[in-house]
């Protein structure tokens, strides 16, 4: 789909359907909307007086405009109360519109840019939100079926504004959100990618792939090189698959004057049985998606390399299935991890954390400051928070902020747990140094953060468990049913984020005159 800015009067356009809107409440439509309901006759105020559009939220009101307008179809999309409309309500209402309009066939679509009108929002982020909402709202993953006659693609979609003053910012704004909306797609192709077609090995190919379109380095580490750092943890849950693990680095370097280096790391287990510590049957193929957060990194930093932000940033997404076998780590086993700690491993369905134990150690060693983790890691999330929020736990308040206001502004929602002392007795062992689970029913999402934080040390870090937020159960808005790709627009926000408040290393050189 193609989506372009155009400067004239949304009336005249030609698209196959023309999509205005309307708050809850408002009698006479004014704006475009107005003009619209004037080259109508008055169609639109006359179906608010009979009481049939109120504009509720993501209300759809069809009008063939029967050669009234250059276009045959105009959509009246309610955007709910005024005092109550955000960002995220722009990205909704595109996305619902845009499906309903797919279904009808409709190929060619012009649309007003909500929010900036009587809305009051900034005309770029509503642009942005638009193209994020069309993009994310129209996604469908059919890799694997027969093509569907009744399956149409919308070709084209114009955001239409009469002031040509706003033009440039909406066309930076469209850029931006293509961009991000891209990268969360891209998320959400590999989480709902068969655990068959999406290998550790070719969970890596993509990796190198997405690099070399976005001008990063990619080094992928092998089974031997993990052996020689002492990688014992992610070897100790790689051991009883026949897929061999792999260790996916991406280097972006986009302020050369400076060493520090932002670490975004990502659970990558491709498919999790629940090892020896089998899962049940039923719904274990959702496990697919367990690498969700390693996605949602990768697509993060392949969305970096295109914005081009002045910081430097390095993804580390250790990738593994998690499966039983005669070789499988077992129940009471322990593991030294990179880090020279040892683990006993009494469940290996909690190997998340072991393996993002190794990835943080080797974040470690390259320097990396601050950290932030992302991974599906514990079904204790789900119970805590259900599918709202993803949830988020640190060492540093500060970064927590600044993760949370970035999530913000990509209408993703992050909500804080704590980390108190009184859970890490559950993670003590008899025989290690440190065992992989907690106590049962108490509070299972915190104890493996502390799990993490063990490995983490003194560096500014922070933990997303993202186990609800990873897949939707309908479609809802900008989200479609299965993988959400969150949180990869909430990751590039904050690195834009991050390096706008980056001061200059040195004071800017005066020009000579
Ligand atoms: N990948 C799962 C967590 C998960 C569960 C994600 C449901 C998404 C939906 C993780 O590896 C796991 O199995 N965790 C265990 C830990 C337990 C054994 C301490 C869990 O949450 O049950
Ligand atoms: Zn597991
Ligand atoms: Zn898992």
């Amino acid at each position: 789909m193609e989506i372009k800015v155009q400067v004239r009067d949304v009336s005249r356009h030609p698209a196959r359907a023309i999509v205005v809107n309307l708050f809850e409440g408002v009698k006479r439509p004014g704006g475009a909307t107005g003009a619209v309901d004037k080259a109508l006759g008055g169609a639109i105020s006359q179906l608010i007086k009979e009481g049939e559009i109120k504009g509720k939220l993501s209300e759809l009101t069809l009008i063939h405009t029967l050669g009234r307008l250059s276009s045959p179809r105009v959509l009246v999309a309610g955007l709910g109360k005024q005092q109550e409309f955000r960002l995220d309500k722009v990205r909704d209402v595109t996305a619902t519109a845009l499906r309903y309009l797919r279904r009808l066939g409709v190929k060619t679509v012009a649309t007003v840019v909500h929010g900036a009108g009587v809305g009051g929002l900034d005309p770029q982020q509503c642009a942005q939100a638009i193209a994020e909402g069309a993009v994310m709202g129209l996604y469908r993953f059919t890799r694997h079926k027969k093509k569907n006659e009744d399956e149409r693609e919308l070709d084209e979609l114009t955001l239409v504004e009469f002031d040509r003053t706003k033009a440039p910012a909406l066309r930076r704004g469209v850029a931006t959100g293509r961009i991000l909306a891209d990268a969360a797609n891209r998320a959400r192709d590999m989480a709902n990618e068969p655990a068959n077609y999406l290998t550790p090995a070719i969970m890596a190919k993509q990796a190198q792939a997405a690099a070399h379109e976005a001008g990063l380095e990619c080094e992928v580490l092998e089974r031997e090189q993990m052996e020689e750092l002492g990688m014992g943890a992610l070897l100790g849950v790689a051991q009883g698959s026949a897929q061999p693990p792999k260790m996916i680095v991406l280097r972006y370097r986009g302020d050369r004057r400076r060493k520090a280096t932002l670490g975004l790391l990502g659970k990558g287990v491709t498919f999790d049985s629940g090892g020896i510590s089998i899962k049940p049957s039923a719904g274990m193929q959702t496990m697919k998606g367990d690498m969700s957060g390693g996605a949602a990194v990768i697509s993060a930093m392949w969305a970096i390399g295109r914005l081009k932000p002045r910081i430097n940033v390095t993804a580390v997404v250790p990738a593994t299935e998690n499966m039983p076998s005669g070789s499988a780590t077992k129940p009471g086993d322990v593991l030294r991890a990179m880090s020279g700690k040892t683990i006993e491993v009494v469940n290996t369905d909690a190997e998340g954390r072991l393996i993002l134990a190794d990835a943080i150690a080797y974040a470690r060693q390259q320097g990396l400051s601050p950290i932030l983790d992302v991974a599906t890691l514990t079904g204790a999330m789900i119970v805590a928070i259900g599918k709202a929020a993803t949830g988020c736990m640190t060492n540093n308040q500060e970064l927590c902020q600044k993760v949370i206001a970035a999530g913000e502004a990509a209408g993703e929602k992050f909500w804080q747990f704590p980390l108190y002392d009184e859970y890490k007795e559950h993670i003590k062992s008899d025989v290690a140094d440190i065992k992989n689970v907690g106590k049962r029913g108490q509070g299972g999402a915190i104890s493996a953060a502390l799990f993490l934080a063990d490995f983490v040390g003194d560096t500014p870090w922070i933990h997303l468990d993202m186990a609800g937020t990873d897949s939707a159960e309908k479609d809802k808005g900008a989200w479609v049913k299965g993988a959400t790709g969150i949180p990869t627009r909430t990751l590039v926000n904050l690195v834009l984020a991050l390096a706008r408040e980056r001061k200059p290393a040195r004071p800017a050189r005066r020009r000579r005159k």
